[in-house]
């Protein structure tokens, strides 16, 4: 971070230099920290998009070029030439694995897939419907009961078990939250497989009878969680960001962070993608929903278009297309009523100048809700597989901020409400 410029804010009669920050890639900041202290005023920018809410080496994207880098590695090639376990290394400690280091990481986040065995009574509190982000909701928030000796956030031991733990155990969370939600009895991890067919496995098997986990399959779902395994400051992560910065427990944190994905306007929308391209149903309703999503007057929008960030292209959509042509070729669904839908309302969208001007292109949850239906996940476990990619993401940015030891997030606020009144007896109003 370097500090070659200053900004001059005046205001009335008073002025103020300001300092501006440089980082390795991407804007300049300029930082407002002094200000109030200095004028007696706040910044105003409901929905941050012009504040850099904290200084990070994790991930970097740049949306007009469509970039997107973990540690200064494209997505693109990670996502071709690298694995989940891989990715998760170079985002928690900052560098690509040795083979050994990555050995050694691969047998602790395997030491860690079995979940605390009083946890089976924790689910069955649940009722049958519920929906799978509920149930890893509250059961992330409730691994903080379960593993005392890994909340001690000052300790960096515990810090890094706490971590290794959400990595290791997610999985297992989110695929018996999808066991209880069929019936069927839950699967043991199985630490003979790699991260994607244990969970594939988790998910799909059952005690009956053998299981065999497709080997493209596994790989596109690998894939899958590596193009959701971070994604800077996003609204998830800055909630776990904050969340942590009271001194909460990374469980704690965590938990927070799936509820924040939960929303159709963030993870929310493979989900909500899926469910409108059903609701279009045939070809020919096309045109009614892009006239919707254009018209200022309904609230419909096109789901899995549109980035806050992204102006150009989402570069995770573009590896996941590729992927769902694979995934579809493979179990031979390209004739899917579902997928013609997608496919045409991709192209409409894309020549419509309503969608060309406001830069709104497919992002990465139009062609994952499709390539996980593919695999046969119900709708409703979308957000759940998004949040047990981003685990890794929301934990490497919440060490990252308590190894910088980071203040408690505290931001003001413009107060347009009453002014400073008298309280009225009840009788007298
Ligand atoms: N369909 C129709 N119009 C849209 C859409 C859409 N999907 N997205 C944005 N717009 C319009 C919006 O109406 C606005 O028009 P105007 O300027 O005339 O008022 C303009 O584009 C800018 O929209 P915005 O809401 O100010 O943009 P934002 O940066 O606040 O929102 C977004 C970004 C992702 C929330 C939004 O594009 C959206 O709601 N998309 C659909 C939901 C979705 O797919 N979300 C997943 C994002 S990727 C996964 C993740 O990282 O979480």
């Amino acid at each position: 971070m370097t500090t070659p410029k200053t900004a001059t804010l005046t205001l009335g009669e008073q002025s103020m230099e300001l300092p501006v920050y440089s980082g390795s890639l991407g804007p300049d900041v300029i930082d407002i920290g002094k200000l109030y202290a200095a004028m007696d005023v706040f910044t105003f920018d409901p929905g941050f998009t012009s504040t850099g809410s904290c200084e990070s080496k994790i991930t970097f994207i740049d949306g007009d070029k469509g970039e997107l880098l973990y540690r200064g590695y494209p997505i693109d090639q990670l996502a071709e030439k690298s694995h989940y376990l891989e990715v998760c290394y170079l985002l928690l400690y900052g560098e690509l694995p040795s083979a050994t280091q990555l050995e050694d990481f691969e047998t602790r986040v395997t030491r860690h897939t079995m979940l605390h065995e009083q946890m089976q009574g924790f689910y069955k509190g649940f009722r049958r419907d519920a929906h799978p982000m509920a149930i890893v909701c509250g059961v992330v928030g409730a691994m903080s009961a379960f593993y005392h000796d890994s909340t001690d956030i000052t300790d960096p031991w515990q810090r890094e078990v706490a971590t290794i733990r959400l990595i290791a155990k997610l999985p297992t969370i989110v695929a018996w939250a999808y066991k209880y939600s069929i019936g069927q009895p839950f699967i043991y991890p199985r630490n003979d497989l790699d991260y994607a067919s244990n969970f594939l496995h988790m998910c799909f098997a059952t005690p009956a009878e053998e299981y065999h986990v497709d080997p493209i399959l596994a790989r596109a779902m690998d894939r899958i969680f590596t193009l959701h395994a971070d994604h800077e400051q996003n609204a998830s992560t800055s909630t776990v960001r904050l969340a942590g910065s009271s001194g909460a427990n990374p469980f704690a944190c965590i938990a927070a962070g799936v509820a924040c994905l939960w929303g159709p306007s963030h993870g929310g929308a493979n989900e909500a993608c899926l469910q409108m391209l059903r609701e279009i149903g045939t070809v020919d309703k096309i045109p009614e929903y892009v006239a919707r999503a254009k018209d200022k007057d309904d609230p419909f929008r096109l789901m899995g278009f549109g980035h806050r960030v992204y102006k150009n292209f989402d570069p995770r959509a573009k590896v996941m297309k590729e992927s769902a042509d694979e995934v579809l070729g493979l179990l031979g669904v390209e004739d899917n009523e579902t997928l013609k839908v997608a496919k045409e309302l991709e192209r409409i969208a894309l020549e419509d100048p309503y969608f060309v001007e406001k830069k709104l292109y497919p992002n990465v949850d139009f062609y994952s809700g499709i390539i996980l239906e593919a695999m046969g996940f119900p709708t409703s476990m979308f957000t759940a597989l998004f949040a047990m990619s981003r685990t890794v993401g929301w934990i490497s940015q919440w060490k990252e901020m308590i190894e910088e030891k980071s203040k408690i997030g505290r931001p003001r606020q413009l107060y347009t409400g009453a002014a400073n009144r008298d309280y009225v007896e009840v009788e007298n109003r």
